[in-house]
């Protein structure tokens, strides 16, 4: 639970994990190797006086994860890997600003990709704002799986069950644990004061997962790609605050046509660019 005055450094930290994803977004490219991704992470972390949480955690080594194409999550950058053509790939960044955690992910497709993957891909970010959109105070986490689940399993995915959202503040992975199923109703409550992850890890396949040799990636079992996006999120008195959305975030959502409901307000780096909406915020 965040204490009123810690408001402030959590949004800081949002917003920063924010402004890592759009430089990533802006310099992504075929060429690539998952390892220059990482440097560029851990330079922009180093200039803003800031650290990477991922960087030593359970001995993790390196700044951020890199999940291309079958790989779930927690995918290694390395020098060995290039980016190419038709990759999709999540970037997920997690500093660590004056003590607070922000932690955010985006799949970005690297040029042209198959339309079934640009379809997972776009299905994945509309079921975390669905999810999103499932925050309420005096809800339960069930309601978020509920709104995620229901979204992509009729439409042919499976939802990964071995990771969850998680609360997060001057620690990285707190309780709750929010899982991207489950039923309306049931679950953890969702209480004011409450800052938490929603990362939805969608499938085209088999929803379940192996870790391989390196004990960190995961991968889906049948091979199949997946795909995330994961937001930090601030339960207030009567919705909920995004604090990691992107510059472009309002853009991309009325791109997609996602309906974002009025209990949700969108902060980060979003709300920075838009004086009308920071004021809100306050
Ligand atoms: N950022 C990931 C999350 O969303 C956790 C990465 S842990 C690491 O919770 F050690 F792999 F970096
Ligand atoms: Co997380
Ligand atoms: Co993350």
């Amino acid at each position: 639970m965040l204490k009123p005055h810690e408001v402030g450094q959590m949004r800081a930290a949002g917003r920063f994990a924010a402004e890592l994803l759009d430089s990533v977004e802006g310099e992504i490219r075929a060429g690539m190797t998952t390892a220059d991704v990482d440097d560029l992470v851990d330079r922009l972390t180093r200039e803003r006086g800031a650290r990477s949480a991922p960087f030593g955690y359970r001995g993790f080594p390196a700044h951020c994860c890199t999940s291309i194409n079958e790989v779930v999550c927690h995918g290694i950058p390395t020098p060995e890997r290039v980016l190419k053509e038709g990759d999709i790939v999540n970037v997920d960044v997690t500093p660590i600003v004056d003590g607070f955690h922000g932690d955010a992910s985006r799949t970005f497709a690297i040029g042209d990709v198959n339309q079934i993957a640009q379809r997972l891909v776009e299905d994945t970010y509309t079921s975390l704002w669905l999810g999103i959109a499932a925050v309420r105070p005096g809800g339960r986490v069930g309601d978020i799986g509920h709104a995620i689940q229901s979204f992509v399993e009729p439409r042919g995915y499976s939802v990964v069950r071995q990771f969850s959202g998680h609360g997060i503040g001057r620690t990285f992975h707190t309780a709750p644990a929010v899982m991207h199923y489950g039923r309306r109703g049931e679950g953890d409550a969702i209480k004011p004061g409450m800052t938490f992850t929603i990362e939805p890890m969608i499938n085209l396949g088999d929803w379940r997962c192996d870790i391989l040799g390196d004990g960190w990636t995961a991968v889906t079992v049948d091979r199949a790609l997946s795909a995330q996006f994961e937001h930090t999120v601030y339960v207030t008195q009567h919705g909920v605050e995004v604090l990691t959305a992107g510059l472009r975030e309002t853009d991309r959502l009325a791109e997609r046509a996602i309906d974002v409901p009025d209990h949700v307000r969108i902060g980060g780096l979003a709300a920075a660019a838009d004086p009308k909406v920071a004021s809100a915020a306050g």
